[in-house]
């Protein structure tokens, strides 16, 4: 496996696969990797040839309150992870590989993937979308995947992602794998490790209410209003929690819905201590 950091090589190393008659997969992620991230890796082994792991921290993503030198990074446990998991190559670009055109005065390109990044953690992160996708799209430019890899457990950005890709018309494939889960059903995530214990098990309340939902819905209950005020009342067994949402929307176009029917995302935002916890279901009923 190699690391490198340059867009030149990582394409050289791309090329040279492709005249080798290779497909590329690349999964793009931020580092500081866990099982969820590993698995993605195993996923695109799988399906296609040659996979490239960006590992990129990327700051047009953070708002003005959120601290990217406290992202964690961790770059050797990350190396070793990718290589066991299959992965060809690392590609760890500095921000000035990504974004050497940000001091200029002309100003800068952006991917808006309008309305679909208004929403559910669009509300209270406000630019972030718009940085996910350019990012996303730079990425697709650089590496030129058959298919890029995401985790169910980002949901809105998968289907971001998902919409930015078919209306630009890129040649690529993109594949949303399933949420890799602890025991307790939490949602694997990078975040998880700001949890001091205490609030580590009150992490498992997210998909306890999720998985509270999916039980109403199996049992008839439609009433989005209903069923998200029993969701409210799991996440408030304990007083550490806040939730910043839960919402029941339209898998496509991310509206709210008054009605459970039809295929529909179930989306939990909710605050522990310092760490913004975020999951979801998509169930499908008449
Ligand atoms: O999900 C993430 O880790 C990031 O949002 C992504 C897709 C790598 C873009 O920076």
């Amino acid at each position: 496996m190699k690391i490198v950091k340059k867009i030149q090589e990582v394409r050289k190393l791309v090329a040279e696969a492709k005249s080798a008659g290779k497909t590329i997969g690349l999964v793009p992620t931020m580092g500081a990797l866990h099982e969820g991230h590993f698995s993605l890796i195993r996923t695109a082994k799988k399906q296609t040839d040659f996979v490239v792991v960006s590992i990129f921290v990327n700051p047009t993503q953070f708002g003005p309150t959120e601290d990217i030198d406290k992202y964690p990074r961790t770059l050797d446990a990350d190396t070793a992870g990718c290589e066991k998991s299959g992965a060809d190559v690392i590609f760890a670009p500095t921000p000035d590989e990504i974004y050497p055109q940000q001091n200029l005065s002309w100003g800068n390109v952006w991917v808006n993937v309008e309305k679909l990044d208004q929403p559910l953690c669009g509300r209270n992160r406000p630019g972030h979308f718009r940085g996910v996708a350019t990012v996303c799209a730079k990425l697709f430019n650089i590496v030129q995947p058959d298919a890029a890899f995401f985790g169910q457990k980002d949901a809105q950005q998968s289907i971001i992602i998902q919409r930015m890709v078919a209306d630009l018309n890129m040649p690529l494939k993109i594949v949303v794998c399933p949420t890799v889960r602890e025991k307790d059903g939490l949602a694997m995530s990078s975040r998880n490790r700001y949890l001091n214990a205490d609030e580590r098990k009150d992490a498992a309340l997210l998909y306890a209410a999720l998985q509270e939902a999916e039980i109403l819905i199996a049992g008839g209950l439609r009433d989005s209003k209903k069923i998200i005020g029993e969701m409210e009342k799991i996440i408030k067994l304990s007083g550490r929690t806040k939730i910043d949402y839960i919402d029941i929307v339209n898998t496509k176009t991310l509206k709210e819905v008054e009605q459970v029917r039809g295929e529909t995302l179930l989306a939990i935002a909710v605050k522990i201590g310092s760490a913004r916890l975020i999951d979801n279901i998509i169930v499908d009923c008449n």
